[in-house]
């Protein structure tokens, strides 16, 4: 098992080339294995009893439980909502930020009383947090009443761990440091029967100095291209009509294959008859190729929304973060998509506060803010983690100014985001009709190509068709709509 221990100064480039060298497959070693190959057959374990999946974090973990619950559904489990009900409780954790695992321990703390009334109440802790060896420690110490924690790597490895937690009342820890294969034909339980997310990539080799993902996630793997275009024409055959393809960092896509890159995927999905929306998330500034924006520009189907993070507006913070960009690097980046795609919209990820940022650096940031002109973001206090390179750095911005940074920029976001929507009252744009609103049944939940919400009232026989709305009312993070007959006009 790898540790990652916080001992004094090391210069942060010699660590990441450590690190990085410890985590990267050599081309050709990686190997493609198949679930039913790999994951041994348990029978119906799960007959009569009912699983609770807990997600927290990315669509990656949303995903993973997609193919989770896949696998309990074979082993005969049924899902259910409740708590009290369930027989198998599984939390599968993100590890980005330390709130989010404050959460995950609250939560398990909770089962202990529940576990003592039942001890055949099974609890499982996978996804991120579970790579951690603080976070075993600390369920070894504190939560035993843990079934089982698997992480990452092994996702594969569900069925015959709980059939192994049956016979023994020990906690059962089954944590792969590294992966070198992709797992091919997972079982999937998809949540939506309109929109899919498919994996395309796993793990990340860029080393931000604040992020835990590549210590979480291990190194950039491929799916090979036709198992991916499988998937999709599988999904299309379905009558799904919107794929997102999923990946730490999409623009790597290929290079452990050597001879497809990102570009060339998405316009082979962009070539998948039937699906009508093909979205791609998260793509790194650093190198978003000029073949990606042309391919975005190219097809229809490929909607004009780049999530782009850009992590700081500032060159100093930037190279700190060591993001591989300058501020004037991403909006050179940013004029060559606009320029190629006029009606793009775009989004990010900001984090303020990290360690050293000065006011004016954070004023860098604003700025950026206000000169992309982003239709949405995604804004967080720094969180050290504990392993990653930054925790080197001194962390001086004091929880007063990261407060204060975090509002006024929210406040600069909300600004933004409700005059770009404002501008778009009046107009008829043609959405896909998702679902029935979470706070209104009598309201349909619809989608934009550029990723707005915009509430509907209109039948519910409309799901999952592409209809055209007016925008009758705009706020800061949702549209208000409604249905209108004419055609949208060709841009
Ligand atoms: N602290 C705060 N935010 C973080 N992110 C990643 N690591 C950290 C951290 N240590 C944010 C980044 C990333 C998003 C998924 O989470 O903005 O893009
Ligand atoms: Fe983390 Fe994204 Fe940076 Fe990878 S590219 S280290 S996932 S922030």
């Amino acid at each position: 098992m790898s540790t990652f221990k916080n001992e004094g100064f090391i210069h942060i480039d010699d660590l990441d080339q450590h690190a990085l060298d410890a985590h990267r497959p050599t081309i050709g070693e990686r190997n493609r294995v198949d679930y039913r190959a790999v994951a041994k057959d348990v029978g119906r374990i799960g007959e009569g009893k009912k699983y609770l999946i807990r997600t927290h974090g990315c669509q990656m973990n949303e995903h993973d439980t997609e193919i989770m619950s896949g696998m309990l559904e074979e082993m005969g489990y049924q899902p259910t909502a409740v708590l009290e009900d369930a027989d198998f409780v599984l939390y599968n954790t993100c590890a980005v930020r330390e709130n989010a695992e404050d959460k995950v321990f609250g939560h398990i703390g909770t089962l202990k009383p529940m576990k003592a009334k039942n001890p055949n109440l099974m609890i499982g802790l996978c996804g991120c947090m579970a790579q951690e060896e603080v976070v075993r420690q600390k369920i070894q110490e504190k939560h035993p009443h843990v079934d089982i924690v698997f992480g990452t790597h092994n996702v594969h490895m569900l069925p015959e761990l709980l059939e192994q937690a049956h016979h023994t009342k020990e906690t059962i820890f089954e944590v792969w440091d590294k992966s070198d294969a992709t797992i091919e034909n997972l079982p999937k339980l998809r949540k939506d029967k309109i929109r899919a997310w498919v994996n395309i990539q796993y793990g990340c080799n860029k080393f931000c100095t604040y992020c835990i993902v590549p210590f979480t996630r291990g190194a950039e793997r491929s799916r090979l291209p036709e198992d991916i275009l499988a998937e999709l024409r599988d999904l299309a055959a379905e009558g799904y009509k919107e794929v997102t393809l999923l990946g730490q960092n999409v623009n790597d896509y290929g290079i452990d294959l050597g001879n497809v890159d990102f570009g060339d995927l998405l316009e082979m999905a962009a070539k998948v008859e039937g699906l009508e929306r093909i979205r791609f998330t998260t793509s790194n500034p650093w190198n978003f190729t000029d073949k990606m924006i042309d391919t975005i520009a190219k097809y229809d189907n490929i909607p004009s929304h780049i999530h782009l993070p850009a992590q700081s507006g500032s060159s100093a913070v930037l190279r700190r973060m060591k993001r591989g960009y300058t501020r004037e690097e991403y909006l050179e980046l940013v004029n060559r998509i606009k320029t190629k795609i006029p009606d793009v919209t775009l989004t990010t990820d900001i984090i303020v506060g990290f360690p050293g940022e000065t006011e004016e650096q954070f004023q860098e940031t604003l700025s950026l803010m206000e000169e992309v002109r982003y239709d949405g973001a995604y804004m967080f206090i720094y969180s050290p983690r504990a392993g990653t390179p930054a925790t080197r750095l001194p962390d001086d911005v004091t929880d007063e100014a990261k407060k204060d940074r975090l509002k006024r920029l929210n406040e600069v976001q909300d600004r933004i985001s409700l005059e770009i929507n404002k501008s778009l009252e009046g107009k008829v744009l043609r959405v896909l009709v998702e679902s029935e609103s979470k706070n209104n049944p009598d309201v349909l939940q619809t989608r934009t190509d550029s990723n707005k919400i915009v509430h509907v009232r209109a039948s519910k026989d409309l799901i999952g068709q592409f209809v055209n709305v007016r925008v009758t009312e705009a706020k800061t993070w949702t549209l208000n709509g409604e249905l209108v007959s004419e055609e949208v006009p060709a841009v």
